[in-house]
């Protein structure tokens, strides 16, 4: 208890000398209202490089303590939580990010590409970091999707790659879970699958036509997994991604053109009839925070005719910048939390800057981005303890800068030469290392 107050105290003074300097991490008065301007964006932006853009607050100043384990364990989540403090949040200092997540009852996790899994420097840090893996690219439509199988067939036909199978591979004899990552998107995904015989010489097929194809998809993909001994690992999938626009309307994907807006109510539904009980089914997007109302009402709407939900949770991307606001970014997570569905932070990871000025990798901005790691994590621990969020998991978009998808931005936990960056140790709540 004595510590409690220790840490308390210090944290007490170090807001007030914030408070006094004004020495926010970065500049909220630089920071435009970037949602006006989110379609410029997207035009201009290759389609899989999509953006989030917040404004930044992150004041929040975490203290942490170097306890032990076990004096951590008796502040988990589950407990009782009377009110969160930040004093509350510690870190164990052996071990990875997973040990400190775990504590906390959240997961830790890493996209995976074949990259990673072929040198042992890459194998260590994420054995060491993670408990749950999310295919990168691979598990992706256009990777199994069989265009062949599909004629040969006639309907839409699934089939694992080894690129597919060797990272499943790789995760299981790691012992890691699985986020199934993607069904249902308008990009990565074969146009061919949206034509009459899978040719795009004969028109698009008739909405009846892509919900059999669809169902039929969504059904092979949650065999075959069973079929091949994966099924197991997976406890969350992403059934559709990227479907809302930030003012609410639909994407205009070939989905929604050929079936219309309900294409996502089936992709639920047909995921919901096929995938175990035991996978958690996801909406999973970004801007969330731009778009927060109109993506909990779409999730309310994912309802059976008996009024069952047929969504299991609400996955937030995470494709940030350190000029992005913190706070605005937990108000989302409160309101998905509110809906009673479980939340994931699916694809973090923190570009220096914002997405109109994107920063160098200097040390001032390296030390904004280990607090902003630090600030974002410690935030959800603490409101997951007093009940206003309730985030299951944390995956990061990989961990080292070169192999990242924004290589140009610096944008992860480790830096090219495999050093640490303070990215690693706020990510990890170890606030002396964190660049405080
Ligand atoms: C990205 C991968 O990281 C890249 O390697 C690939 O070229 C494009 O896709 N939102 C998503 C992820 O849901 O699947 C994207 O991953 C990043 C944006």
């Amino acid at each position: 208890m004595k510590k409690i107050f220790r840490f308390a105290s210090v944290m007490i003074m170090v807001l007030m000398l914030l408070a006094m300097t004004g020495c926010d991490k970065t500049d909220n008065d630089k920071i435009v209202d970037t949602a006006a301007v989110v379609e410029d964006d997207k035009e201009i932006i290759p389609v899989e490089d999509n953006v989030s853009k917040e404004e930044d607050s992150a004041t929040d100043i975490e203290v942490i303590d170097d306890g032990t384990a076990s004096e951590a364990e008796e502040l988990t989540p589950t407990e009782p939580a009377e009110k969160a403090t930040s004093d509350q949040i510690t870190a164990v200092i052996e071990g990875g990010i997973k040990d400190v997540y775990e504590q906390y009852g959240i997961k830790a996790g890493t996209c995976l590409s074949d990259a990673m899994i072929t040198q042992s420097k890459y194998t260590d840090i994420i054995t060491e970091n993670f408990n749950s893996i999310t295919h990168e690219n691979f598990m992706k439509p256009d990777y199994l999707i069989s265009k062949s199988k599909s004629i040969e067939t006639g309907e839409l036909s699934v089939e694992f790659t080894k690129r597919t199978t060797d990272l499943l591979d790789w995760a299981k004899s790691n012992g890691m879970s699985m986020r199934g990552h993607v069904l249902v998107w308008h990009s990565q995904t074969p146009d061919w699958i949206f034509y009459k015989n899978f040719d795009k010489a004969q028109g698009l097929v008739d909405r009846d036509t892509m919900l059999t194809r669809m169902e039929s998809y969504i059904k092979q993909m949650f065999e075959q997994l069973d079929t091949l001994g994966y099924a197991d690992m997976f406890y969350a999938y992403d059934v559709v991604n990227e479907a809302i626009n930030d003012d609410g309307s639909y994407r205009d994907s070939l989905w929604k053109q050929i079936v219309g807006e309900d294409f996502i109510w089936y992709a639920f539904s047909y995921a919901d009839k096929y995938a175990p009980e035991t996978i958690k089914l996801y909406y999973n997007d970004y801007n969330e925070q731009f778009k927060t109302d109109y993506i909990v009402k779409l999730a309310e709407s994912l309802v059976d005719d008996t009024g069952r939900s047929l969504i299991d949770g609400i996955g937030c991307q995470g494709h940030l910048y350190t000029g992005d606001s913190i706070d605005d970014y937990m108000s989302m997570l409160q309101a998905f939390s509110a809906t009673g569905l479980d939340v994931q932070i699916t694809e973090l990871d923190v570009s220096l800057g914002t997405w109109q000025n994107i920063l160098k990798a200097t040390e001032e901005n390296l030390l904004a981005q280990g607090q902003y790691y630090y600030e974002m994590v410690s935030r959800i621990i603490e409101e997951n303890a007093a009940g206003t969020t309730n985030v299951s998991g944390i995956t990061y978009w990989g961990f080292v800068d070169n192999l990242s998808w924004r290589n140009d931005r610096s944008p992860l936990l480790f830096d090219s030469n495999l050093e640490p960056k303070y990215a690693y140790h706020g990510a990890r709540l170890d606030y002396d290392n964190a660049g405080y």
